[in-house]
């Protein structure tokens, strides 16, 4: 009966439950925002204790943090990781203290891969390949394009760059004309785009612009706007994440069309260390997925998605 009354007053107090570590890069996009929202939510459903921590776009808070992490014997930890190098060392330290690490939505370099669990995350490399499919069709193969990057160094402006870029060669016709980081900001995004119309003859010689994200994107609406030019119409626009504003711009006509990055990845995170802790195997890369939208579902997209 005591033995009973022991396990019950475990339940009861949930004194049972995972405690999670999780360092998120900061909150530089609608994109990077709802993550988290979604994380913790996920986190709360199911009663893991969550020590959420803001890295302000720093690697070396993310270092610090895992740190801290570490040294208060968390069960696990989730990592976004600002950048793709220079993790082996702190990953380490997590795997000699039996920690398991899960790589939330970006990725990492490092020796052995063994130093973290899993990656939970989509393929950036796809889908800047399907972005270049898209701008490939709609300019028939020949089009002077811009990009505006994400933050250097990251596996999501690395990749999507690559993709892009994989796809293009295939076109002889078609030719990047510049191409700079915006850090993933809307303020970033307007003023490298700014500077990209000043260069090229107030952007008349351009025919599309290839952002890394949306908030990048509507920056560059912005700038367009200003320099007296139409936005997806005198210049066509593809950017990824599929926030709900992203959506308002194509249903006004201001952009043509964004590829949805999933950002609800604390479901299988959380699952890939139960799992671990179970003895179970677990993928070293748990794919998310998302389709690309194009204007005539935007009005409704942007009703559905900013009543949420
Ligand atoms: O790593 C994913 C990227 O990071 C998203 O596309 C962007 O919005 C975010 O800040």
């Amino acid at each position: 009966a005591l033995l009973v009354g022991a396990s019950l007053a475990v339940l009861s107090t949930g004194a049972s439950a995972l405690t999670i570590g999780f360092s998120q890069i900061g909150s530089e996009s609608g994109w990077r925002t709802s993550e988290t929202e979604s994380i913790k939510a996920e986190a709360k459903k199911r009663g893991i204790d969550l020590k959420f921590s803001d890295a302000q776009q720093k690697q070396e808070n993310q270092i610090k943090a895992l740190r801290s992490f570490i040294a208060q014997g968390v069960d696990g930890i989730l990592l976004a990781p600002v950048v793709e190098t220079g993790w082996d060392q702190v990953l380490k330290e997590a795997k000699d203290a039996k920690i398991p690490v899960v790589l939330v939505d970006r990725g990492v370099k490092v020796a052995d891969e063994s130093l973290y669990l899993t990656k939970v995350a989509s393929d950036f490399v796809e889908e800047g390949r399907l972005a270049a499919a898209w701008l490939a069709t709609r300019t028939s193969g020949k089009c002077r394009y811009v990009e505006l990057q994400g933050t250097v160094g990251s596996s999501a402006a690395i990749d999507r760059k690559k993709g892009f870029e994989d796809v293009v060669k295939l076109f002889p016709r078609m030719e990047q004309a510049r191409s700079q980081s915006g850090d993933f900001t809307r303020s970033g995004g307007k003023q490298v785009m700014e500077s990209f119309l000043k260069a090229e003859d107030g952007g008349k010689a351009l025919c599309a612009v290839y952002a890394h994200n949306d908030d990048m994107a509507l920056g560059a609406i912005q700038a367009i706007k200003e320099a007296g030019l139409k936005p997806g119409k005198d210049l066509s626009i593809i950017s990824i994440d599929a926030v709900p504003d992203i959506f308002k711009a194509m249903a006004d006509g201001d952009t043509n069309a964004t590829i949805e990055l999933n950002p609800h990845l604390g479901g299988p995170a959380f699952d890939a260390i139960d799992a671990a802790k179970a003895g179970k195997p677990v993928a070293k890369w748990i794919k998310a997925q998302g389709p690309l939208y194009l204007p005539d579902t935007a009005a409704d997209e942007y009703k559905r998605r900013s009543a949420q």
